[in-house]
């Protein structure tokens, strides 16, 4: 019998499943290793590494899913494109975790409501490609798949998909994930500390006194609570994290893949929650098959392309029993496309019964690339899309619980637009993303706001 106090679905295993059925379908965005022995080994020796995270924290994080979904906390799920074995320092990881709390307190000032914190991080270093390979000056290579697999330099060494780098991106995940914990335990993420979450680099914000208006507020609040209850309140004193990334690589996800003495089924322990990208979300693949046996939440990413009829068989497959908190749809339609591809997929699930999280992705669908062939997003095309999706949700009477956003605490020129109007003369000056470009601090503040100043009543008011 199993432990669990509030088993959130039968206890049951998984039919024809095993952590590695997957090998058995079409497996797409896998790299070739050229050396098989040398990707066996490296998986031996992960197979017998302590997993990132807890059965109980995974179950945790489903619970709040699954109350996101019925309007009682927002899911702010948020991080880089790509993480970077070099970028696995602290100050980095200290920023992220700054602005990702600082979005927060908006959020729950103006949402009224909690909010759960998702990072994609401690394991985001997969990456699909549109090619297997890319030729440069006559040079054909392996395109760049992360770090998880290969480096990102134009040369045959560093593009060579080496195994080695599972063990790296494990340890690197590790090292991520243990240097959030201590923080948060030694209070970074204290309500009464927010001045923790100041950014060095930040100085006249557009944003700032607004931020800073809100923080008083809250402030206010939680010594008129403290004041109430004659002590101080410990949950104000400490707020959760989750991890988050594309289970892409799926030879690293199954070598993580474990059982627990305490709840049954398997479990991804390399994260709490893991998602299918839009490349690699068919019915009859690889990676869906290695999602719907494991128990932790999922994310699905659902494109322009999506239609209502293989939406709804993708759920049947990942999610058959139903299971609220299971699984999360992230929308990614873009902002031209979203008022026709949307509505026809809420509808769908919505008659059908299908209970699932809808979480906006205003960042993909708005990726565009200019003459100079630098990739950007334009702020307002990413406020756009998130605009809208409240809208359509509202309209057709299903909730928008989330939003999933590519961000950085670093003061990059990634996105145009925002408070400060960046231009495409000012994204040479702090380029710095590898892949997909991020908004920075001022940009995540800034939407935050947006959020809050759009839908204060929509989110929990919608039914
Ligand atoms: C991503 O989230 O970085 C990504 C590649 O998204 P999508 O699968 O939606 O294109
Ligand atoms: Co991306």
């Amino acid at each position: 019998m199993p432990l669990e106090k509030q088993p959130l679905s039968p206890v049951r295993e998984v039919r024809d499943w095993a952590p590695d059925s997957w090998q058995r379908k079409p497996a797409a965005q896998q790299p070739a290793y050229p050396d098989d022995d040398a990707l066996r080994r490296a998986l031996t020796e992960l197979r017998e590494l302590p997993p990132l995270v807890t059965s109980w924290e995974v179950l945790a994080l489903k619970r709040k899913l699954a109350d996101a979904a019925e309007g009682r906390c927002f899911l702010l799920q948020g991080g880089d494109c790509a993480e970077s074995f070099a970028d696995c320092n602290a100050s980095v990881i200290t920023n992220r975790l700054k602005v990702l709390l600082q979005m927060s307190v908006v959020l729950v000032h103006g949402l009224q409501l909690p909010v759960v914190r998702v990072g994609r991080f401690a394991g985001q270093y997969a990456k699909p490609r549109s090619a297997d390979s890319e030729t440069r000056d006559g040079l054909t290579l392996p395109s760049y798949r992360g770090d998880l697999v290969n480096g990102a330099e134009f040369t045959a060494a560093a593009r060579t998909p080496d195994p080695r780098r599972l063990l790296e991106g494990h340890a690197k995940s590790a090292l991520t994930i243990n240097f959030i914990r201590s923080l948060i335990d030694g209070g970074f993420a204290d309500l009464h500390h927010p001045e923790y979450w100041d950014l060095g680099w930040v100085q006249h914000a557009p944003l700032q006194e607004e931020y800073q208006r809100m923080v008083e507020a809250i402030g206010a609040s939680v010594r008129f609570m403290e004041t109430l209850a004659g002590e101080a309140i410990g949950n104000f004193s400490r707020v959760d994290f989750y991890t988050s990334h594309e289970a892409l690589l799926l030879h690293y996800e199954q070598a993580q893949t474990r059982q627990v003495p305490r709840h049954w089924g398997w479990f991804n322990l390399a994260t709490h929650f893991p998602w299918i990208g839009m490349r690699t979300a068919t019915a009859d693949g690889a990676h869906v098959e290695y999602c719907r046996g494991i128990r932790n939440p999922i994310g699905l990413k659902v494109g322009p392309q999506t239609t209502p009829a293989s939406l709804l068989r993708l759920i049947d497959l990942l999610n058959p029993d139903n299971e609220p908190g299971r699984l999360t749809l992230i929308h990614r339609m873009g902002a031209v496309q979203i008022a026709t591809a949307l509505p026809p997929l809420l509808h769908a699930v919505r008659s059908e019964g299908r209970r699932v999280l809808w979480c906006c992705d205003p960042m993909h669908g708005n990726t565009e690339t200019l003459a100079n062939g630098v990739k950007t997003r334009r702020f307002a095309n990413i406020l756009a899309e998130l605009d809208q999706a409240f809208d359509i949700h509202a309209a057709c009477g299903t909730r928008l619980g989330g939003v999933h956003l590519e961000l950085t605490g670093e003061n990059v020129t990634e996105c145009l637009g925002g408070a400060r109007d960046l231009t495409e003369s000012d994204l040479a000056r702090a380029y710095k993303s590898t892949v997909d470009p991020r908004l920075n601090y001022e940009q995540s503040l800034e939407l935050a706001m947006r959020i809050v100043r759009k839908c204060g009543g929509v989110v929990r008011s919608a039914s």
